[in-house]
């Protein structure tokens, strides 16, 4: 059969509430032009992110009265350390509250002044919780992974060369661990190859350096190298997933993305004297080790979530929607970063929108066309969020898991065939209130 059908069916629904064109042009003026600042009911296709935004399955939910919520040593726990132990192999599973909570657990132990944390490309949490305690993050990624029309299999990858380079001019013993995004979320949700994975580890083990992956959307990671990667057709997602792990020392998760899950996370290690560490650590913020910051009904949630991601007729539907949306916006004259990635589309608005200039902040323009016209909620990924370092002026449309149906996915389409009518006439933007750190979550705008 051609047609890729969803593998489920719905057993409850959460009612969106429609509203009139007139009334988002209100809604929106009121919320200063920052989708943010708009309530999720004035919401009809909310595309902001697909973190801790997925449907859970009936087995999550009966999951959630199973959980044990004993404080030390539930049933719930061993649960979830047997699932997350048996697809990473890593020795140590630590849960946290959610992915940044790792990362901050991780980098406040190994980073710190004079350390230097490599990664293809770090998510801003990481980044920030890196720099925070006074370490340098940097980007090592292959020169075609920014270039949004390349279209190669693994834009995701280490450029191994410069990494190579990176380490022998700040001296290994600066790099306390090198980092790998697994798919890049910062550049357009694209894939990692394992033969880069397994490569990146082969150099840093000349160097005794820890390779630890955010795992984030590892099984969707997963499905790209069985799609595009020489002798992994065969190979069933649980397989590939256990391998690329096996590549490395540590990793950190949000449980938001590819567990299913609405909250949590872990940090996994190998490293017992770390572990050591980081449980220690764990209990002043997070809690005891054995729940880190979560209910034991949540431990259950992601340790089911993590088996049902395996699932090959999920992992199908759910590349292939978000392919189709990016090949039906090609074909309306809209710019893309290609190939779409695996959690979302991501639209050039500065290529889409050449009338506005990057101070007129092009991305920020198209995500309020996007709700006047049709109620649809995205997030600006470019000079508003990252002022001057901005290597695009980019608009993603994140797609969250299990909730939307195709025809969801065909309005957003319809939306977009009527905004590409009118493009000419979409205003750019300007601040009218300019937030000081995290501009994105807080500042107001109006139309120029
Ligand atoms: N790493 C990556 C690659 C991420 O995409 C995120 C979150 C995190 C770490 C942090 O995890 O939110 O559980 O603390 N990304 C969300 C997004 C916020 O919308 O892409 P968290």
């Amino acid at each position: 059969m051609r047609t890729i059908i969803e593998p489920f069916r719905i057993k409850m629904v959460e009612p969106i509430r429609m509203t009139t064109k007139e009334e988002r042009q209100a809604i929106i003026e009121a919320a200063g032009y920052n989708p943010f600042l708009v309530k999720a009911e004035d919401v009809l296709i909310d595309l902001l992110t697909d973190s801790g935004t997925s449907a859970m399955s009936q087995e999550q939910w009966a999951g959630l009265m199973r959980g044990d919520e004993s404080y030390a040593g539930s049933r719930s726990f061993i649960r979830f350390e047997s699932v997350t132990k048996s697809l990473t192999g890593l020795r140590h599973v630590i849960p946290t509250h959610q992915g940044r909570a790792a990362e901050r657990i991780l980098f406040s132990l190994v980073g710190g002044k004079g350390r230097i944390i490599p990664s293809n490309t770090h998510f801003d949490t990481t980044r920030a919780n890196i720099e925070f305690e006074g370490a340098r993050a940097v980007d090592v990624i292959a020169p075609d992974g920014t270039d949004p029309e390349v279209l190669a299999p693994f834009k995701g990858n280490m450029d191994l060369v410069a990494l190579e380079a990176l380490i022998r001019d700040v001296g290994p013993e600066n790099v306390p661990v090198c980092m790998l995004t697994v798919t890049n979320n910062a550049t357009g949700g694209q894939p990692v190859s394992m033969a880069n994975i397994r490569d990146t580890k082969a150099l840093l083990r000349q160097f005794d350096i820890p390779l630890f992956l955010d795992a984030c959307r590892f099984a969707e990671n997963a499905w790209f190298i069985k799609m595009r990667e020489d002798g992994y057709a065969e190979k069933t997602l649980e397989e590939i997933a256990k391998e690329m792990f096996s590549h490395v020392d540590g990793c950190t998760m949000s449980a938001k993305k590819d567990a299913l899950a609405n909250i949590g996370g872990f940090l996994a290690v190998n490293d017992d004297e770390l572990a050591q560490r980081v449980r220690a650590l764990l209990i002043l913020t997070e809690g005891f080790p054995t729940y880190g910051g979560l209910a034991g009904r949540d431990l259950e949630a992601i340790a089911q979530g993590l088996i049902e991601i395996l699932d090959e007729d999920y992992m199908r539907y759910r590349v292939r929607s978000v392919e189709f949306l990016g090949e039906r916006l090609l074909s309306l004259g809209v710019p893309i970063f290609q190939p779409t990635g695996g959690h979302a589309v991501y639209v050039d608005a500065g290529r889409f929108l050449p009338h506005i200039p990057e101070s007129r902040f092009p991305g920020q323009a198209l995500v309020s066309a996007l709700y006047v016209e049709g109620g649809i909620r995205a997030v600006e990924v470019g000079s508003v969020m990252f002022g001057h370092n901005a290597k695009a002026e980019l608009v993603r449309l994140a797609i969250p898991r299990r909730v939307l149906t195709q025809s969801h996915v065909e309005y957003v389409v319809e939306v977009f065939e009527s905004i590409v009518r009118n493009k000419d006439n979409i205003p750019g933007m300007r601040f009218v209130h300019e937030a000081k750190v995290l501009r994105h979550f807080t500042s107001t705008f109006e139309p120029v």
